[in-house]
């Protein structure tokens, strides 16, 4: 959830180049923000809570220039989001600093043990016991790495950990188990470390992903890697990431998260590539890593996620089901891990997910590897711990995502799941090839029907504009075009604060309906499909009510204006493929609403991009 950035090099300017990582990994959270730079035997640590724009300044002023700087940015878990409890913490003789991503499960008990010894405790966090049990154990080791070892051996929970003592002026001691933390190469400019790409991204692409219980040493020219289990020393291989710096900039929009949602129609056509054929309807996933036979004895197929990546899943189901005729199950990653749930070596469970490091994610993938399932990840950042912990891949090439309201990475999973459904049910037979080849070219064209309704958005923008004012909607819609109402109006709730419910339409009736009345809007998606008739009298029964509707409709729907004050329209497309260009005028309305209301549509408030703890 916190991002972490370091650098030790040659530069003078370690501490600058750490603020800049840090503005990029701001979307991991923002409640508060600090570095800690060494020079000249001392450590200096600067930090304060608030947004790192408004603090920026006054963390930059006054630094002297140094080689070797650490920094963080927090969502807060244990501490309210103060100054004190800012990163970084140093120890009580201000010879140790570090920074720290997770959760230190048995901080209680290592904290009652150091008051005991005498160590002073200035913030309510359960990151600064590591700092005192750093300087603790120092006292007893031969060495401070001996003491990193040992410390590490003493914590329970999880961390990406960057570790600096004044002893050791141009190292960075690093350590991971459970939390994502990588490490940048360069030939002659320095090393970094970072929970996360784009922070570092600028600088290099020659990466070095830890694995979990890995520790080691980081220094302008080298890094030493160890098992903490073992403690030897382990080779490492360097990869080289495909993304460019340029896509994580805004170029020129007001928001990452308009910006992204005009990147779709590219998202669309790189996640499609060159794997389908649109002469004999094949697909190809070149990253799948199953055989014919291992996916033909698939009973069962179980999806885990969070959030929008849940809502994607949703769709895959229903496209999966349709298409491939095997059965699919939705699972909320956060229940599926402890709920004991049904497997078998005959189920494959995908896990969606934008980050590939959401918590409850990977620790679904793994009880279903423990049970014998097959996995699988539709995953957008490749090496990440999802996509490395899976037998096999879809990655869904969105590029960095930056605004933490997710958009194209939603578009894309949609994508990666028309791709496996139809690849599956071309193994099994189940489709008709005909089907399968306008199922082809209908996706390519899709990104052009995309293109159409962004020239439209201003038309969205003087619709968003009458809905300000409520502070509660409610979004329906029907089959395939449930879970479209349902991130309607997760992406309305999360960047605008007005309460929304997405509902399956035919639901209604059983509870929403109460909800119902003039200061209820209400938003539907009445696109052309089998079961337009119904959702069509769902809507005038909640009219009936007197609600204010907006419906998104298919262009030249004659009947819409007559059930709706307000009508988006979208082109006519096929209704497997619906879902795709449904959703776009959804987070376009969202946005507006939530721009017009002034908030901070990148950062909305208490949210991470990446649930990276429990
Ligand atoms: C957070 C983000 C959402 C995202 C969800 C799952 O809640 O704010 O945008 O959908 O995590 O993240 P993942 O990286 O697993 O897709």
């Amino acid at each position: 959830m916190c991002g972490i950035i370091g650098y030790t090099g040659q530069t003078y300017l370690a501490s600058k180049i750490v603020l800049d990582g840090l503005e990029r990994l701001e979307y991991r959270g923002y409640d508060s923000a600090g570095l800690a730079i060494l020079t000249n035997g001392e450590i200096s640590v600067k930090r304060d809570s608030g947004k790192l724009r408004n603090i920026r300044e006054g963390l930059e002023s006054g630094l002297p220039s140094n080689h070797l700087a650490i920094g963080h940015t927090r969502w807060a878990t244990h501490g309210r989001p103060t100054q004190d409890n800012a990163h970084p913490h140093k120890d009580n003789n201000s010879r140790i600093v570090l920074v720290h991503n997770g959760i230190i499960e048995n901080y209680l008990q290592l904290k009652s043990t150091l008051l005991e010894k005498g160590h002073k405790f200035l913030s309510d966090t359960d990151t600064e016991i590591i700092v005192h049990l750093l300087a603790e154990n120092e006292k007893h080791e031969a060495s401070f790495k001996d003491a990193f070892f040992k410390t590490l051996g003493q914590l329970e929970g999880a961390w990406a950990l960057s570790v600096v003592h004044v002893d050791y002026p141009d190292t960075i001691f690093i350590a991971k188990k459970n939390c994502p933390l990588l490490i940048g190469l360069t030939e002659d400019e320095g090393n970094f470390v970072s929970s996360d790409i784009t922070a570092i991204i600028k600088y290099t692409r020659d990466v070095v992903y830890l694995e979990d219980h890995q520790a080691g040493m980081l220094t302008p020219g080298n890094l030493d890697l160890f098992d903490t289990k073992t403690k030897t020393q382990i080779n490492y291989n360097v990869e080289r990431v495909d993304w460019n710096p340029v896509m994580a900039e805004k170029n020129g929009y007001r928001h990452f998260m308009l910006k992204e949602i005009h990147e779709q129609p590219d998202v669309i056509r790189n996640t499609i590539g060159t794997n389908t054929n649109e002469e004999d309807g094949s697909v190809y996933l070149p990253d799948i890593n199953m055989s014919n036979d291992d996916l033909l004895g698939i009973r069962k197929i179980i999806v885990v996620a969070c959030g929008t990546a849940f809502y994607a899943g949703l769709v895959g189901k229903y496209l999966v089901e349709k298409l491939a005729r095997v059965s699919v199950e939705m699972d909320l990653a956060s229940e599926f891990r402890y709920r004991d749930p049904v497997l078998d070596k005959d189920t494959l469970v995908i896990a969606v997910t934008q980050s590939g490091e959401t918590a409850d994610t990977l620790a679904a993938i793994n009880l279903a590897k423990e049970r014998g399932c097959k996995t699988m990840a539709i995953v957008n950042v490749q090496g990440s711990s999802i996509a490395r912990a899976v037998d096999g891949n879809i990655f869904i090439h969105a590029g960095p995502e930056i605004g933490v309201a997710s958009t194209k990475a939603y578009m894309a999973m949609l994508v990666a799941f028309e791709l496996f459904a139809l690849y599956l049910a071309n193994l099994k037979s189940t489709i008709e090839v005909a089907v399968a080849k306008q199922l082809i070219h209908e996706l390519k064209v899709i990104p052009q029907k995309i293109e159409e309704v962004l020239k439209d958005k201003e038309d969205i923008l003087k619709i968003a504009q009458k809905y300000t004012q409520y502070k509660s909607m409610l979004f329906l819609g029907r089959d395939l075009n449930f879970p479209t109402a349902l991130e309607g109006a997760l992406k309305l709730k999360e960047i605008s604060y007005i309460h929304a419910e997405g509902y399956a339409a035919g639901e209604m009736k059983h509870g929403p309906i109460a909800l119902v009345d003039r200061e209820c809007p209400v938003v539907a998606v009445v696109t052309d499909s089998p079961v337009y008739e119904k959702v069509v009298s769902n809507i005038v029964e909640a009219r009936s009510r007197d609600c204010r509707v907006l419906s998104i409709a298919s262009k030249g729907d004659k009947e819409v204006q007559g059930f709706s004050d307000d009508v988006i329209k979208v082109p006519k497309v096929m209704d497997l493929l619906s879902p795709l260009l449904n959703v776009l005028p959804l987070q376009l309305f969202a946005y507006y609403v939530a721009d017009l209301k002034g908030a901070d549509v990148d950062q909305p408030r208490n949210l991470a991009k990446s649930v990276t703890v429990e």
